[in-house]
């Protein structure tokens, strides 16, 4: 290989799969010149980022491999924080799913490397509801029958992707066309909004959801309650291991339509990135080959059920047999919404989740949330 020395730190955030833990472990093993370790943050995606811009502020080398949500890319690399991977990606470039490769794209460089990509998923249990229903709409109608639907409401990252699935399937926008401005108040946002505050109003999400992150809506729907739930695919092996009351008692699908409008996923994912302040950037890339290779991303997907960023990967019969839904997997992650590109993202999403939140806890009106967050979103498209 590239005859890497030395040791290479991967920060990223709570390794709740347990995958990294076991492939730093094998990765050490197999490179006996090089000792790769582990820095976990917080399981939200805002805290974690703000671990990671405090280190990079402070121009600090603790980090070598960031495991970098997609939607940082183009604030990290404005903020020359990142190495270039566009030579690296070049004979990588074919194998991996182009929507993927776009989450790496600013500014005509290529400035990670896709390791994960997701698309979430409707979770239903198929020993109280057979077909999942084909709107939104009924799904909440059954939920109601049903002990509820659980997803993540709390004020953070993952609300403003679930608020955008139901806004983009309703029609909505976030930025006009020419990403100039914010197109956040619209009448499709609003019935989207309007049908979230309904749901927690009327019981069918339990009020619970305005605080749940991922894992607190996962461990809600493993005790038993809820009959479905918003989340990513990682959810899908450790709702069936050990511990979890619904193992082999649910199933997968991918959204429903809203009423009136189409069936919209958001793109999620975490590519890795090399700080520019690494002190070993070819330790970096040893492990950054390690953990992209096909082999991994094998593992991964069939032992975690983390999306695979290649995609040759979803045809390979182990992971075929550990996700039945690999096909419509890979379909979600073709068509799904990337969320706004823009150096200025953390503050647009801040100004979406924290006035949805407002709104699902009954603190303001969908219609008083919406103007907020149109006046922060365009505040802060003013700032650069
Ligand atoms: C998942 C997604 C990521 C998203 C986050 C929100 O980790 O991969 O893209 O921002 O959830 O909580």
């Amino acid at each position: 290989m590239n005859n890497a020395k030395g040791s290479v730190t991967l920060c990223m955030g709570k390794d709740t799969s347990g995958d990294k833990t076991a492939l730093v472990k094998q990765f050490n093993q197999a490179n006996p010149g090089i000792t790769a370790k582990l820095l976990e943050f917080s399981t939200s995606a805002d805290e974690q980022r703000a671990s990671f811009v405090q280190r990079q502020e402070a121009k600090s080398g603790e980090c070598d491999v960031f495991y970098s949500d997609v939607i940082w890319t183009a604030e990290f690399a404005s903020q020359k924080w990142l190495y270039d991977m566009t030579p690296y990606l070049e004979s990588k470039k074919s194998e991996l799913i182009p929507a993927t490769l776009k989450t790496v794209d600013y500014a005509g460089k290529l400035w990670g490397v896709p390791q994960q990509t997701d698309s979430a998923f409707l979770y239903y249990r198929d020993d109280q509801v057979q077909t999942p229903p084909t709107t939104w709409q009924q799904v909440y109608d059954v939920a109601k029958q049903n002990d509820g639907i659980v997803y993540q409401g709390a004020p953070y990252e993952g609300l403003t992707c679930d608020y955008l699935e139901l806004a983009f399937a309703a029609g909505g926008k976030v930025l006009s066309d020419d990403g100039k401005k914010s197109a956040i108040n619209s009448p499709q946002n609003l019935k989207a909004l309007q049908f979230m505050v309904d749901g927690v109003k009327s019981g069918d999400a339990p009020k619970a959801v305005t605080t749940y992150m991922e894992e607190e809506s996962r461990r809600s729907f493993e005790s038993g309650k809820p009959a479905f739930m918003r989340n990513w695919s990682y959810a899908y092996a450790l709702g069936n291991a050990k511990g979890s009351k619904v193992a082999k008692k649910f199933k997968v699908a991918p959204f429903p339509t809203f009423e009136g409008g189409t069936s919209a996923a958001v793109l999620g994912g975490h590519n890795l990135v090399v700080s520019s302040f690494s002190k070993n950037p070819k330790g970096a890339v040893t492990l950054i080959d390690y953990l992209t290779s096909p082999e991994t991303e094998k593992v991964n997907a069939a032992e975690f059920s983390i999306t695979p960023t290649l995609s040759e990967t979803y045809s390979d019969p182990e992971v075929q047999k550990a996700m039945p839904f690999a096909d419509a997997l890979k379909k979600n992650v073709e068509a799904a919404h990337a969320r706004p590109v823009s150096p200025v993202y953390p503050q647009i999403s801040q100004a979406i989740y924290k006035n949805v939140n407002a709104a699902l806890a009954g603190q303001t009106s969908p219609q008083d949330a919406l103007k907020k967050a149109d006046s922060q979103i365009n505040s802060a498209l003013a700032t650069f």
